[in-house]
């Protein structure tokens, strides 16, 4: 007899880059499957909405606002939500940026940018919470990566971008390993086109119809439909799933 469970109730978790987008999307996501959020992004974002989004989940959450670039910050702010909620169980990141150019003109100050907030950003934050994780004896992480780390886009020159979230995949894949006697699952989630502010850029707006014609679903997704498979890879119904990146795209990169 089978018996899984996607429910969060009791959960504590931290979400990055929850004041927009599909960080927002997976953070009310959790909060209608019963965890508490702690809510950290820049304070410029959107932090305050989500959290009504999250109250009107019938949750509750806190804001911890912060850079994921500073170490320091992300340590205060799992602490704050650990004071508040209990010992911290489960973690979304979700904090990221983009932008494109040729590879020949990139500077390098563009190229580190992506960088610091889309790689390093991740390891710090996973770095903060697999300590608490550690402390309270196990956890699940989701590290938000993109299509972008699997394959390469035509006509969408961000070289930067695409092995910056290769490097996410494979080091929640290389945490996954280092961290599972510590009873951590670590797993990374690979969206597709998501209709979301990133999607607003500049540089992509005339290429946000190609996107959707070259999805086999011929749309882009809706920042909830990734917080169906973030709570998935949180849940105890994916309790022997560690290492592994879940490809969310309506089959852009199947055909
Ligand atoms: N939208 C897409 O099509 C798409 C596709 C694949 C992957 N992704 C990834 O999904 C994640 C979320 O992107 P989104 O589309 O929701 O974009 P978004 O711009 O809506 O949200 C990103 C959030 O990250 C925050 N952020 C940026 N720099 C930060 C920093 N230094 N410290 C803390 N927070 C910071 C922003 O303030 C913003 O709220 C990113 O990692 C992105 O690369 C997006």
């Amino acid at each position: 007899m089978t018996s899984f469970n996607f429910r969060m109730d009791g959960g504590v978790a931290i979400i990055t880059g929850a004041g927009s987008g599909i960080g927002q999307a997976i953070a009310v996501g959790i909060a209608e499957s019963g965890g508490k959020v702690g809510l950290f992004d820049l304070p410029s974002s959107d932090l305050e909405g989500t959290l009504r989004m999250v109250e009107a989940a019938g949750s509750t959450g806190m804001i911890v606002s912060g850079d994921v670039t500073q170490a320091a910050e992300l340590t205060d702010a799992v602490d704050r939500i650990e004071s508040m909620f209990g010992p911290l169980t489960h973690a979304v990141n979700s904090a990221g940026v983009a932008d494109a150019a040729p590879a020949e003109d990139m500077s390098q100050e563009q190229w580190q940018r992506i960088y610091d907030i889309d790689v390093t950003g991740v390891f710090l934050s996973c770095q903060a919470e697999g300590r608490a994780m550690i402390r309270g004896g196990g956890g699940a992480i989701v590290n938000i990566a993109s299509m972008s780390g699997t394959m390469a886009h035509r006509g969408l020159q961000q070289v930067h971008y695409n092995s910056a979230k290769s490097a996410v995949k494979h080091l929640s894949t290389s945490l996954a390993v280092e961290w599972a006697p510590h009873n951590i699952r670590v797993n990374s989630l690979s969206p597709g086109y998501t209709l979301t502010a990133m999607n607003r850029r500049p540089e992509v707006a005339t290429q946000v119809s190609a996107f959707a014609a070259e999805t086999p679903m011929n749309r882009l997704a809706e920042p909830a439909e990734m917080a169906g498979p973030a709570v998935f890879l949180l849940s105890s119904a994916a309790s022997y799933c560690t290492g592994t990146d879940l490809l969310i795209d309506g089959g852009y990169t199947s055909w």
